[in-house]
Protein backbone atom coordinates (compact mmCIF):
# COMPACT_ATOMS: atom_id res chain seq x y z
CA UNK A 1 0.00 0.00 0.00
CA UNK A 2 1.33 3.88 -0.97
CA UNK A 3 1.99 5.90 2.22
CA UNK A 4 0.29 8.52 3.03
CA UNK A 5 2.99 10.71 2.80
CA UNK A 6 5.94 9.36 0.99
CA UNK A 7 8.68 9.26 3.90
CA UNK A 8 12.53 7.60 3.15
CA UNK A 9 14.85 7.61 5.87
CA UNK A 10 18.95 7.31 4.65
CA UNK A 11 22.07 7.99 6.38
CA UNK A 12 24.66 10.52 5.11
CA UNK A 13 27.69 11.79 5.60
CA UNK A 14 28.50 15.18 6.19
CA UNK A 15 29.86 17.53 8.55
CA UNK A 16 26.98 19.66 10.10
CA UNK A 17 27.94 22.91 9.75
CA UNK A 18 28.70 22.53 5.93
CA UNK A 19 24.83 20.19 5.95
CA UNK A 20 23.19 21.42 3.06
CA UNK A 21 19.50 21.07 4.10
CA UNK A 22 16.28 22.57 4.50
CA UNK A 23 16.26 22.06 8.53
CA UNK A 24 18.95 20.15 10.19
CA UNK A 25 18.33 19.13 13.35
CA UNK A 26 20.09 19.09 16.65
CA UNK A 27 19.56 18.18 20.16
CA UNK A 28 20.01 20.10 24.07
CA UNK A 29 19.34 18.67 27.29
CA UNK A 30 18.50 21.34 30.19
CA UNK A 31 21.17 20.26 32.17
CA UNK A 32 25.47 20.47 30.96
CA UNK A 33 27.07 22.06 28.24
CA UNK A 34 25.24 22.00 24.80
CA UNK A 35 27.54 19.57 22.67
CA UNK A 36 29.90 19.92 20.38
CA UNK A 37 27.54 19.86 17.44
CA UNK A 38 25.58 22.95 19.12
CA UNK A 39 28.64 24.64 19.91
CA UNK A 40 30.22 24.43 16.44
CA UNK A 41 26.99 25.92 14.69
CA UNK A 42 26.95 28.50 17.42
CA UNK A 43 30.23 29.56 16.41
CA UNK A 44 29.10 29.96 12.84
CA UNK A 45 26.09 31.15 13.54
CA UNK A 46 27.26 34.18 15.82
CA UNK A 47 26.25 33.23 19.28
CA UNK A 48 22.91 33.25 18.36
CA UNK A 49 21.83 29.84 19.56
CA UNK A 50 23.66 30.62 23.20
CA UNK A 51 21.50 33.71 22.84
CA UNK A 52 18.80 31.75 23.47
CA UNK A 53 19.51 30.36 26.35
CA UNK A 54 20.85 33.57 27.94
CA UNK A 55 17.38 34.93 27.23
CA UNK A 56 15.89 31.89 28.85
CA UNK A 57 14.02 31.75 25.34
CA UNK A 58 15.16 27.68 24.64
CA UNK A 59 16.95 25.90 27.80
CA UNK A 60 16.34 22.34 26.47
CA UNK A 61 13.13 21.36 28.58
CA UNK A 62 11.58 18.76 27.15
CA UNK A 63 8.80 19.48 24.46
CA UNK A 64 10.41 22.55 23.87
CA UNK A 65 11.65 23.64 20.40
CA UNK A 66 13.37 26.83 18.90
CA UNK A 67 14.57 27.49 15.25
CA UNK A 68 17.28 29.57 14.28
CA UNK A 69 18.07 30.24 10.33
CA UNK A 70 20.81 29.82 8.97
CA UNK A 71 21.37 33.37 7.17
CA UNK A 72 24.14 31.90 4.79
CA UNK A 73 26.56 31.12 7.60
CA UNK A 74 26.04 27.55 7.75
CA UNK A 75 24.89 25.42 4.50
CA UNK A 76 21.69 24.49 6.09
CA UNK A 77 18.98 26.76 5.87
CA UNK A 78 17.44 26.28 9.33
CA UNK A 79 18.67 24.81 12.48
CA UNK A 80 15.68 23.12 14.67
CA UNK A 81 16.55 22.59 18.25
CA UNK A 82 14.88 20.45 20.51
CA UNK A 83 14.87 20.14 23.92
CA UNK A 84 16.01 16.81 25.47
CA UNK A 85 15.36 17.59 29.62
CA UNK A 86 17.44 16.13 32.03
CA UNK A 87 20.57 13.86 30.50
CA UNK A 88 20.16 11.44 33.50
CA UNK A 89 16.40 10.18 32.87
CA UNK A 90 17.22 10.46 28.66
CA UNK A 91 16.50 6.82 27.05
CA UNK A 92 15.77 5.68 23.77
CA UNK A 93 11.87 6.80 23.86
CA UNK A 94 13.62 10.63 24.98
CA UNK A 95 15.06 9.91 21.07
CA UNK A 96 12.39 8.30 19.71
CA UNK A 97 10.24 11.60 20.72
CA UNK A 98 12.76 13.87 19.33
CA UNK A 99 12.93 12.57 15.85
CA UNK A 100 8.97 12.82 15.98
CA UNK A 101 8.92 15.97 16.57
CA UNK A 102 11.26 17.07 14.37
CA UNK A 103 9.14 15.33 11.62
CA UNK A 104 5.76 16.47 12.84
CA UNK A 105 7.45 20.51 12.49
CA UNK A 106 8.58 19.55 8.86
CA UNK A 107 5.53 18.37 7.60
CA UNK A 108 3.69 21.56 9.17
CA UNK A 109 6.44 23.87 7.38
CA UNK A 110 6.19 22.17 4.13
CA UNK A 111 10.00 21.19 4.78
CA UNK A 112 11.26 18.75 1.96
CA UNK A 113 14.78 17.61 3.44
CA UNK A 114 15.36 17.35 7.07
CA UNK A 115 18.94 16.07 8.39
CA UNK A 116 18.80 14.72 12.30
CA UNK A 117 22.17 15.46 14.28
CA UNK A 118 19.97 14.14 17.31
CA UNK A 119 21.82 11.05 17.91
CA UNK A 120 25.21 13.25 18.52
CA UNK A 121 23.57 14.14 21.96
CA UNK A 122 23.47 10.73 23.07
CA UNK A 123 27.39 10.28 22.53
CA UNK A 124 28.04 5.90 23.11
CA UNK A 125 25.48 5.75 25.74
CA UNK A 126 23.72 3.81 23.59
CA UNK A 127 24.52 1.54 20.72
CA UNK A 128 24.75 3.17 17.58
CA UNK A 129 22.31 0.67 16.24
CA UNK A 130 19.10 1.17 18.53
CA UNK A 131 20.05 5.07 18.26
CA UNK A 132 19.21 4.80 14.03
CA UNK A 133 16.16 2.30 15.02
CA UNK A 134 15.00 4.37 17.73
CA UNK A 135 15.26 7.98 15.28
CA UNK A 136 14.02 6.58 12.27
CA UNK A 137 10.70 5.26 13.61
CA UNK A 138 10.48 8.04 15.42
CA UNK A 139 10.28 10.17 11.44
CA UNK A 140 7.47 8.03 10.72
CA UNK A 141 5.61 8.12 14.15
CA UNK A 142 5.94 11.99 13.72
CA UNK A 143 5.41 12.96 10.48
CA UNK A 144 2.41 10.36 10.08
CA UNK A 145 -1.01 12.22 9.09
CA UNK A 146 -4.28 10.47 8.01
CA UNK A 147 -6.12 12.38 5.26
CA UNK A 148 -7.20 9.84 2.70
CA UNK A 149 -10.82 11.23 2.98
CA UNK A 150 -10.24 15.05 2.59
CA UNK A 151 -10.98 15.83 -0.85
CA UNK A 152 -8.75 19.02 -1.15
CA UNK A 153 -5.66 17.79 0.78
CA UNK A 154 -6.23 19.09 3.85
CA UNK A 155 -3.61 22.03 4.61
CA UNK A 156 -2.11 21.45 0.94
CA UNK A 157 1.04 19.38 3.00
CA UNK A 158 3.22 18.23 0.93
CA UNK A 159 3.60 14.29 -0.38
CA UNK A 160 6.99 13.05 0.77
CA UNK A 161 9.54 14.01 3.05
CA UNK A 162 12.97 12.79 3.05
CA UNK A 163 14.95 12.52 6.06
CA UNK A 164 18.39 11.53 6.46
CA UNK A 165 20.52 11.21 9.93
CA UNK A 166 23.83 12.64 9.03
CA UNK A 167 27.39 12.25 10.69
CA UNK A 168 30.79 13.37 9.79
CA UNK A 169 32.02 10.34 10.84
CA UNK A 170 32.29 7.21 8.33
CA UNK A 171 32.38 4.82 11.30
CA UNK A 172 29.53 6.02 13.07
CA UNK A 173 26.80 6.09 9.81
CA UNK A 174 27.89 2.53 9.38
CA UNK A 175 26.88 1.27 12.84
CA UNK A 176 23.71 3.08 12.70
CA UNK A 177 22.63 2.06 9.39
CA UNK A 178 21.04 -1.68 10.13
CA UNK A 179 19.30 0.36 12.45
CA UNK A 180 18.12 2.66 10.23
CA UNK A 181 16.87 -0.17 8.11
CA UNK A 182 14.86 -1.62 11.09
CA UNK A 183 13.77 1.07 11.98
CA UNK A 184 12.15 2.00 8.56
CA UNK A 185 10.76 -1.58 8.31
CA UNK A 186 8.59 -1.01 11.70
CA UNK A 187 7.87 2.67 10.62
CA UNK A 188 6.37 1.90 7.58
CA UNK A 189 4.78 -1.01 9.39
CA UNK A 190 3.42 0.78 12.12
CA UNK A 191 2.43 3.67 10.13
CA UNK A 192 0.37 1.21 7.50
CA UNK A 193 -1.52 -0.21 10.44
CA UNK A 194 -2.70 3.65 11.82
CA UNK A 195 -4.02 3.98 7.92
CA UNK A 196 -6.50 0.70 8.16
CA UNK A 197 -7.17 1.52 11.74
CA UNK A 198 -8.09 4.63 10.81
CA UNK A 199 -10.46 3.77 7.74
CA UNK A 200 -14.04 3.51 9.02
CA UNK A 201 -16.43 0.86 9.41
CA UNK A 202 -18.25 1.59 6.33
CA UNK A 203 -15.11 0.68 4.12
CA UNK A 204 -13.81 -1.72 6.79
CA UNK A 205 -15.95 -4.41 7.84
CA UNK A 206 -14.71 -8.10 8.03
CA UNK A 207 -14.67 -9.29 4.61
CA UNK A 208 -12.71 -5.75 3.76
CA UNK A 209 -10.36 -6.67 5.96
CA UNK A 210 -9.60 -9.99 4.77
CA UNK A 211 -9.24 -8.53 1.73
CA UNK A 212 -6.62 -6.19 3.11
CA UNK A 213 -4.91 -8.65 4.61
CA UNK A 214 -4.66 -11.29 1.22
CA UNK A 215 -3.45 -8.45 -0.45
CA UNK A 216 -1.02 -7.37 2.14
CA UNK A 217 0.14 -11.57 2.02
CA UNK A 218 0.41 -11.39 -1.72
CA UNK A 219 3.20 -8.50 -1.58
CA UNK A 220 5.22 -10.47 1.17
CA UNK A 221 7.90 -13.24 0.96
CA UNK A 222 6.83 -16.09 2.82
CA UNK A 223 3.55 -15.30 4.14
CA UNK A 224 0.36 -17.18 3.30
CA UNK A 225 -2.65 -15.99 4.12
CA UNK A 226 -5.99 -17.90 4.26
CA UNK A 227 -9.40 -16.82 5.21
CA UNK A 228 -12.44 -18.94 7.06
CA UNK A 229 -15.12 -17.61 5.75
CA UNK A 230 -19.39 -17.73 7.80
CA UNK A 231 -19.05 -20.76 6.27
CA UNK A 232 -15.83 -22.49 7.14
CA UNK A 233 -16.44 -21.23 11.14
CA UNK A 234 -20.13 -22.89 10.71
CA UNK A 235 -17.95 -26.15 9.82
CA UNK A 236 -15.62 -25.71 12.09
CA UNK A 237 -17.78 -24.90 15.12
CA UNK A 238 -16.57 -21.67 15.37
CA UNK A 239 -19.41 -20.26 17.76
CA UNK A 240 -18.02 -17.10 19.04
CA UNK A 241 -16.85 -15.82 16.51
CA UNK A 242 -20.21 -16.41 14.77
CA UNK A 243 -22.24 -15.46 17.52
CA UNK A 244 -20.49 -11.62 18.10
CA UNK A 245 -21.06 -11.25 13.60
CA UNK A 246 -24.48 -12.55 13.69
CA UNK A 247 -26.05 -9.00 13.58
CA UNK A 248 -24.07 -7.90 11.07
CA UNK A 249 -25.06 -8.00 7.10
CA UNK A 250 -21.01 -8.31 7.26
CA UNK A 251 -20.02 -11.66 7.86
CA UNK A 252 -17.67 -12.80 10.04
CA UNK A 253 -14.32 -13.87 9.16
CA UNK A 254 -10.96 -15.31 10.81
CA UNK A 255 -8.15 -14.52 9.19
CA UNK A 256 -5.11 -17.21 9.10
CA UNK A 257 -2.12 -15.96 8.30
CA UNK A 258 1.44 -17.69 8.49
CA UNK A 259 4.87 -17.12 8.09
CA UNK A 260 7.07 -19.88 7.50
CA UNK A 261 10.71 -18.17 7.77
CA UNK A 262 13.72 -18.91 4.73
CA UNK A 263 16.41 -19.47 7.47
CA UNK A 264 15.42 -22.35 10.26
CA UNK A 265 14.80 -20.95 13.39
CA UNK A 266 16.94 -22.36 16.40
CA UNK A 267 16.01 -25.45 17.33
CA UNK A 268 14.39 -25.11 20.43
CA UNK A 269 11.94 -22.03 19.63
CA UNK A 270 8.59 -22.30 19.78
CA UNK A 271 5.94 -21.33 16.81
CA UNK A 272 4.74 -17.95 17.81
CA UNK A 273 0.68 -17.17 17.63
CA UNK A 274 0.01 -13.44 17.66
CA UNK A 275 -3.63 -12.77 18.40
CA UNK A 276 -5.64 -9.81 17.49
CA UNK A 277 -9.06 -8.75 18.16
CA UNK A 278 -10.49 -7.19 14.87
CA UNK A 279 -14.04 -6.11 15.59
CA UNK A 280 -14.49 -3.42 13.19
CA UNK A 281 -17.56 -1.78 14.66
CA UNK A 282 -18.59 -2.30 18.29
CA UNK A 283 -21.89 -0.79 19.31
CA UNK A 284 -21.99 -2.83 22.12
CA UNK A 285 -24.58 -5.33 19.93
CA UNK A 286 -28.28 -5.73 21.81
CA UNK A 287 -26.39 -4.66 24.89
CA UNK A 288 -26.08 -1.23 23.14
CA UNK A 289 -23.27 1.31 24.08
CA UNK A 290 -24.14 5.04 25.09
CA UNK A 291 -24.25 6.92 21.78
CA UNK A 292 -21.45 9.77 23.14
CA UNK A 293 -17.88 8.35 21.83
CA UNK A 294 -19.83 5.48 20.16
CA UNK A 295 -17.67 6.62 16.60
CA UNK A 296 -14.73 5.42 18.55
CA UNK A 297 -15.30 2.12 18.50
CA UNK A 298 -14.10 1.68 14.66
CA UNK A 299 -10.82 1.54 16.26
CA UNK A 300 -11.71 -1.69 18.11
CA UNK A 301 -10.08 -3.54 15.73
CA UNK A 302 -6.76 -2.05 16.47
CA UNK A 303 -4.71 -5.36 17.87
CA UNK A 304 -5.94 -7.34 14.88
CA UNK A 305 -4.33 -4.72 12.60
CA UNK A 306 -1.23 -4.52 14.96
CA UNK A 307 -1.27 -8.26 14.43
CA UNK A 308 -1.23 -7.78 10.26
CA UNK A 309 1.16 -4.85 10.44
CA UNK A 310 3.73 -7.03 12.83
CA UNK A 311 3.76 -10.35 9.97
CA UNK A 312 4.88 -7.45 7.37
CA UNK A 313 7.86 -6.39 9.27
CA UNK A 314 8.83 -9.83 10.74
CA UNK A 315 8.84 -11.11 7.02
CA UNK A 316 10.22 -7.48 5.53
CA UNK A 317 12.79 -8.58 8.64
CA UNK A 318 13.41 -11.95 7.54
CA UNK A 319 13.14 -12.81 11.27
CA UNK A 320 13.82 -16.74 11.91
CA UNK A 321 11.13 -17.48 13.94
CA UNK A 322 7.68 -19.48 12.90
CA UNK A 323 4.46 -17.12 13.45
CA UNK A 324 0.88 -17.68 12.88
CA UNK A 325 -1.05 -14.90 12.92
CA UNK A 326 -4.90 -15.48 13.79
CA UNK A 327 -7.16 -12.39 13.15
CA UNK A 328 -10.77 -12.98 14.06
CA UNK A 329 -13.07 -10.40 13.11
CA UNK A 330 -16.90 -9.27 13.17
CA UNK A 331 -19.17 -6.41 13.38
CA UNK A 332 -20.98 -6.23 16.68
CA UNK A 333 -24.30 -4.65 15.64
CA UNK A 334 -27.75 -4.99 17.46
CA UNK A 335 -30.26 -6.47 14.51
CA UNK A 336 -32.95 -8.94 14.30
CA UNK A 337 -30.61 -11.66 13.91
CA UNK A 338 -28.11 -10.33 16.82
CA UNK A 339 -27.17 -12.84 19.43
CA UNK A 340 -28.78 -11.78 22.93
CA UNK A 341 -28.24 -12.15 26.88
CA UNK A 342 -29.15 -15.32 28.01
CA UNK A 343 -27.93 -17.16 24.60
CA UNK A 344 -25.49 -20.05 25.66
CA UNK A 345 -22.71 -20.38 22.50
CA UNK A 346 -20.57 -23.53 22.11
CA UNK A 347 -16.88 -22.37 21.48
CA UNK A 348 -14.42 -24.08 19.32
CA UNK A 349 -13.04 -25.46 22.42
CA UNK A 350 -16.24 -27.16 22.88
CA UNK A 351 -16.67 -25.14 26.12
CA UNK A 352 -20.14 -22.91 25.94
CA UNK A 353 -20.59 -19.27 27.15
CA UNK A 354 -23.27 -18.02 28.42
CA UNK A 355 -23.95 -14.47 27.24
CA UNK A 356 -24.81 -12.29 29.93
CA UNK A 357 -23.81 -8.94 27.93
CA UNK A 358 -23.55 -8.73 24.08
CA UNK A 359 -20.27 -5.81 24.44
CA UNK A 360 -18.32 -8.25 25.78
CA UNK A 361 -17.59 -9.54 22.23
CA UNK A 362 -14.12 -9.22 22.59
CA UNK A 363 -13.32 -12.26 24.63
CA UNK A 364 -15.83 -14.53 22.17
CA UNK A 365 -14.00 -14.05 18.82
CA UNK A 366 -10.89 -14.70 20.85
CA UNK A 367 -11.40 -17.63 22.37
CA UNK A 368 -12.09 -19.26 19.54
CA UNK A 369 -8.86 -17.99 17.77
CA UNK A 370 -6.55 -18.60 21.02
CA UNK A 371 -8.54 -22.13 20.84
CA UNK A 372 -7.06 -22.88 17.10
CA UNK A 373 -3.86 -21.67 17.79
CA UNK A 374 -3.44 -24.25 20.85
CA UNK A 375 -4.96 -26.60 18.61
CA UNK A 376 -2.03 -25.73 16.41
CA UNK A 377 0.64 -26.72 18.75
CA UNK A 378 1.91 -22.75 19.08
CA UNK A 379 4.09 -23.07 21.83
CA UNK A 380 3.78 -19.08 23.12
CA UNK A 381 0.34 -17.41 22.02
CA UNK A 382 0.21 -13.87 22.45
CA UNK A 383 -3.48 -12.19 22.25
CA UNK A 384 -3.97 -8.36 21.67
CA UNK A 385 -7.07 -6.86 22.34
CA UNK A 386 -8.68 -3.36 22.83
CA UNK A 387 -10.84 -5.40 25.35
CA UNK A 388 -11.87 -3.45 28.43
CA UNK A 389 -13.08 -0.59 29.59
CA UNK A 390 -11.95 -1.72 32.97
CA UNK A 391 -8.45 -1.75 31.68
CA UNK A 392 -8.29 2.13 30.66
CA UNK A 393 -9.75 3.07 34.41
CA UNK A 394 -6.99 1.17 35.72
CA UNK A 395 -4.06 2.26 33.51
CA UNK A 396 -4.94 5.13 31.72
CA UNK A 397 -3.57 6.05 28.55
CA UNK A 398 0.03 5.48 29.20
CA UNK A 399 0.69 1.79 29.69
CA UNK A 400 -0.87 -1.41 28.00
CA UNK A 401 -2.05 -4.27 31.06
CA UNK A 402 -0.06 -7.34 30.57
CA UNK A 403 -1.65 -11.02 31.90
CA UNK A 404 0.02 -14.05 31.37
CA UNK A 405 0.88 -17.42 32.76
CA UNK A 406 4.76 -17.25 32.49
CA UNK A 407 7.25 -15.36 34.04
CA UNK A 408 9.45 -15.51 31.33
CA UNK A 409 7.10 -14.23 28.73
CA UNK A 410 6.30 -11.51 30.93
CA UNK A 411 9.96 -10.82 31.27
CA UNK A 412 10.30 -10.70 27.29
CA UNK A 413 7.40 -8.69 26.91
CA UNK A 414 8.59 -6.56 29.53
CA UNK A 415 12.23 -6.03 27.97
CA UNK A 416 10.28 -5.73 24.55
CA UNK A 417 8.09 -2.90 25.87
CA UNK A 418 11.37 -0.71 27.11
CA UNK A 419 12.93 -0.76 23.98
CA UNK A 420 10.26 0.22 21.64
CA UNK A 421 8.49 2.48 24.00
CA UNK A 422 4.98 0.93 23.75
CA UNK A 423 4.60 0.37 27.82
CA UNK A 424 3.20 -2.53 29.26
CA UNK A 425 2.23 -3.12 33.03
CA UNK A 426 1.94 -6.26 34.34
CA UNK A 427 -1.75 -7.04 35.78
CA UNK A 428 -2.81 -9.92 37.31
CA UNK A 429 -4.93 -13.21 36.09
CA UNK A 430 -5.77 -16.93 37.01
CA UNK A 431 -7.88 -19.08 39.04
CA UNK A 432 -9.28 -16.56 41.64
CA UNK A 433 -10.67 -14.44 39.03
CA UNK A 434 -11.79 -16.90 36.79
CA UNK A 435 -14.29 -17.79 39.69
CA UNK A 436 -16.28 -14.79 38.76
CA UNK A 437 -16.50 -16.64 35.14
CA UNK A 438 -17.98 -19.50 35.70
CA UNK A 439 -21.68 -19.85 34.86
CA UNK A 440 -24.48 -22.29 36.67
CA UNK A 441 -26.34 -23.10 33.31
CA UNK A 442 -22.97 -23.46 30.76
CA UNK A 443 -18.98 -23.68 31.54
CA UNK A 444 -18.21 -20.07 31.85
CA UNK A 445 -20.09 -16.75 31.26
CA UNK A 446 -19.03 -13.60 29.38
CA UNK A 447 -19.54 -10.73 31.63
CA UNK A 448 -18.57 -10.84 35.71
CA UNK A 449 -18.71 -8.09 38.29
CA UNK A 450 -18.24 -4.75 38.18
CA UNK A 451 -14.93 -5.12 39.36
CA UNK A 452 -11.12 -6.09 38.04
CA UNK A 453 -12.91 -6.17 34.65
CA UNK A 454 -9.84 -6.48 32.93
CA UNK A 455 -8.06 -9.72 35.52
CA UNK A 456 -11.60 -11.10 34.45
CA UNK A 457 -11.37 -11.30 31.13
CA UNK A 458 -7.77 -12.25 30.60
CA UNK A 459 -9.05 -15.13 33.10
CA UNK A 460 -11.79 -15.50 30.87
CA UNK A 461 -9.30 -15.81 27.38
CA UNK A 462 -6.69 -18.03 30.17
CA UNK A 463 -8.93 -21.23 30.02
CA UNK A 464 -8.88 -21.46 26.55
CA UNK A 465 -4.80 -21.60 25.74
CA UNK A 466 -4.17 -25.51 26.91
CA UNK A 467 -0.45 -26.37 27.55
CA UNK A 468 0.45 -22.74 25.66
CA UNK A 469 2.42 -20.25 27.47
CA UNK A 470 0.58 -17.42 27.29
CA UNK A 471 0.69 -13.68 27.41
CA UNK A 472 -2.60 -10.98 26.83
CA UNK A 473 -2.50 -7.38 25.91
CA UNK A 474 -5.13 -5.61 27.03
CA UNK A 475 -4.40 -2.28 24.52
CA UNK A 476 -8.06 -0.51 25.50
CA UNK A 477 -6.79 3.25 26.08
CA UNK A 478 -4.19 2.57 23.78
CA UNK A 479 -5.62 2.45 20.24
CA UNK A 480 -5.97 6.28 19.95
CA UNK A 481 -4.66 9.53 20.31
CA UNK A 482 -7.37 11.77 21.54
CA UNK A 483 -5.11 14.69 21.06
CA UNK A 484 -2.40 15.45 18.72
CA UNK A 485 0.86 14.72 20.12
CA UNK A 486 4.88 14.68 18.71
CA UNK A 487 3.74 10.93 17.81
CA UNK A 488 1.52 12.50 14.72
CA UNK A 489 -2.38 13.42 14.45
CA UNK A 490 -5.22 12.54 16.45
CA UNK A 491 -6.61 8.65 15.35
CA UNK A 492 -4.89 5.26 15.44
CA UNK A 493 -1.95 4.63 17.18
CA UNK A 494 -0.76 0.97 15.63
CA UNK A 495 0.04 0.55 19.26
CA UNK A 496 1.38 -3.09 19.45
CA UNK A 497 3.65 -2.97 16.15
CA UNK A 498 6.50 -2.38 17.75
CA UNK A 499 6.06 -3.95 20.78
CA UNK A 500 5.19 -7.35 18.94
CA UNK A 501 8.37 -7.15 16.03
CA UNK A 502 10.47 -6.29 18.61
CA UNK A 503 9.35 -9.12 20.91
CA UNK A 504 9.97 -11.47 17.93
CA UNK A 505 13.16 -9.58 17.16
CA UNK A 506 14.70 -10.84 20.32
CA UNK A 507 13.06 -14.31 20.33
CA UNK A 508 15.11 -15.02 16.86
CA UNK A 509 17.98 -13.70 18.48
CA UNK A 510 17.63 -15.59 21.50
CA UNK A 511 17.26 -12.37 23.59
N1 LIG B 1 -14.17 -2.68 22.97
C1 LIG B 1 -14.69 -2.60 24.30
C2 LIG B 1 -13.64 -2.11 25.30
C3 LIG B 1 -13.16 -0.69 25.16
C4 LIG B 1 -13.72 0.29 25.95
C5 LIG B 1 -12.13 -0.35 24.32
C6 LIG B 1 -13.26 1.59 25.85
C7 LIG B 1 -11.67 0.93 24.21
C8 LIG B 1 -12.24 1.90 24.98
C9 LIG B 1 -15.17 -3.96 24.75
O1 LIG B 1 -15.72 -4.77 23.77
C10 LIG B 1 -16.25 -3.76 25.77
O2 LIG B 1 -17.26 -3.20 25.41
N2 LIG B 1 -16.02 -4.21 26.99
C11 LIG B 1 -16.98 -4.09 28.04
C12 LIG B 1 -17.00 -5.39 28.79
C13 LIG B 1 -18.11 -5.50 29.81
C14 LIG B 1 -19.47 -5.47 29.12
C15 LIG B 1 -17.94 -6.76 30.61
C16 LIG B 1 -16.53 -2.95 28.94
O3 LIG B 1 -15.33 -2.81 29.18
O4 LIG B 1 -17.39 -2.18 29.35
MN1 LIG C 1 -17.80 -4.38 23.50
ZN1 LIG D 1 -15.05 -4.40 21.82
Amino acid sequence: MKQIIDVKVKTRKAKFTECKTDMLVVGRFSDGEPDEVVQALDERLGGRIGQLAELGDFTGKPKTHAIVYGEGKIAANRVLLLGLGEQKKATLETLRRAAAAAANRAVELKVKRVSLALHRSFGDRLAAAALGRAMTEGVYLGSYRYDEYVSENGNGRLGALDVEIVDPDAARIKSLSPGVSAGAVIGQAQSYARTIVNRPANVINPPALAKVAQDLARGLKRVSCTIFDEKKLRTLGMGGILAVGSGSQSKPRLIVMKYTPARKPAKDLPTVALVGKAVTFDSGGISIKPAQDMDQMKFDKTGGIAVLATMQALAALELPVNVLGLIPSAENLPSGSSYRPGDIVTTYSGKTVEILNTDAEGRMILCDAIAYAAQQKCGVIIDIATLTGACVVALGTCKAGLMSNDENLVGALRKAADESGESVWHLPAGDEYAEEMKSKIADLKNAGSRWGGACTAASFLQQFVGEAKWAHLDIAGMDVFLKPTEYGCVGGTGFGVRLLTTYLMNLAKGK
